[in-house]
């Protein structure tokens, strides 16, 4: 009997409303678990409470609080970055030009003639003045006078032949006079006119004249060139010396003549001075000594540039 029972019950029909309901319900049990799990259960209960206790007890949900708006910001101002300065570039140093290559030197102009009708400036100074005492050596050639000068190359030629004069036995040697300014030329010529008027009891015009015979004017002295040297030996007369004698017979051989020679006084306009040499240069001095000319005849033939 109840296995009939059970039979008669399996072959209901099954009833589609009831799955749907079924299937509704189980839905709604998934909605409602999704919602619990995202809001939780506050906004229900909440919601519940409202709808039932709001109508009886007078009770009005209250607003969510308006969430106040955070203050936006003030954007820091991004610092406007302070421009790097430009270096200024450091200029490449334009190199010095190089200089372009000289030619040699011309030759110096060692001939230069001055006298009477040949004079220089007051304010001609030579270019190349050394002091004697500051290059020649002491043992060697006493020089007078601490201010004594002289051209830097009639120095160093000066020295070489004292130096190869006394190598030969001839030594005691001095020098007495080098480089004069105009001035100082002008000072010796008034002191000699001054002697001879004064002790020879000249006239002003014939102790001039008498003076100019020994003393060149101003101006007309080769001791303002620097190239011309009295030599002398200490305490005597210089005249027929062994150094004298020396020194005209080498000194050509080291560029310089006797500048007033025995007998050319009508040419030079000078008495012979044998202590008074000039600086020529080797070339001139050996042509001079050969044709037995003094300067002025040298210039005449061969001119005065070299
Ligand atoms: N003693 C010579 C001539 C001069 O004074 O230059
Ligand atoms: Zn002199």
């Amino acid at each position: 009997m109840g296995r009939n029972r059970r039979r008669a019950r399996r072959r209901r029909p099954p009833n589609p409303f009831k799955r749907l309901l079924i299937a509704l319900c189980v839905l709604l049990s998934v909605i409602l678990a999704d919602l619990l799990l995202v809001y939780g259960y506050r906004p229900f209960v909440d919601a519940a409470y409202y709808a039932v206790a709001g109508p009886l007890l007078g009770v009005t949900p209250t607003p969510a609080p308006t969430a106040i708006p955070t203050a936006t910001p003030t954007p820091t101002p991004t610092p406007t970055p302070t421009p790097t300065p430009t270096p200024t570039p450091t200029p490449t140093p334009t190199p010095a030009p190089t200089p372009a290559p000289t030619a040699a030197p011309a030759p110096r102009a060692t001939i230069l003639l001055v006298n009477r009708e040949h004079t220089l400036d007051a304010d001609f100074v030579p270019d190349d003045l050394v002091y004697l005492r500051d290059v020649v050596p002491e043992e060697l050639l006493k020089v007078k006078g601490a201010d004594i000068q002289g051209d830097r190359t009639a120095v160093e030629a000066l020295i070489v032949m004292i130096r190869d004069a006394v190598a030969q036995g001839v030594d005691n040697w001095q020098v007495s006079a080098g480089y004069r300014t105009y001035a100082y030329q002008q000072s010796l010529v008034d002191e000699q006119a001054y002697i001879y008027r004064t002790e020879n009891g000249l006239s002003a015009e014939k102790a001039l004249q008498a003076t100019y015979q020994l003393v060149a004017p101003a101006g007309a002295s080769e001791h303002q060139t620097g190239l011309a040297f009295d030599i002398t030996v200490p305490g005597v007369s210089f005249k027929g010396t062994e150094q004298q004698k020396w020194l005209h017979a080498n000194c050509y051989a080291y560029g310089f003549v006797v500048r007033y020679p025995e007998g050319k006084q009508e040419i030079t306009g000078y008495l012979p001075e044998a202590w008074h040499i000039r600086y020529v240069g080797l070339e001139v001095a050996t042509v001079m000594e050969y044709n037995g000319w003094c300067l002025e005849e040298y210039v005449e033939h061969e001119g005065n540039t070299l």
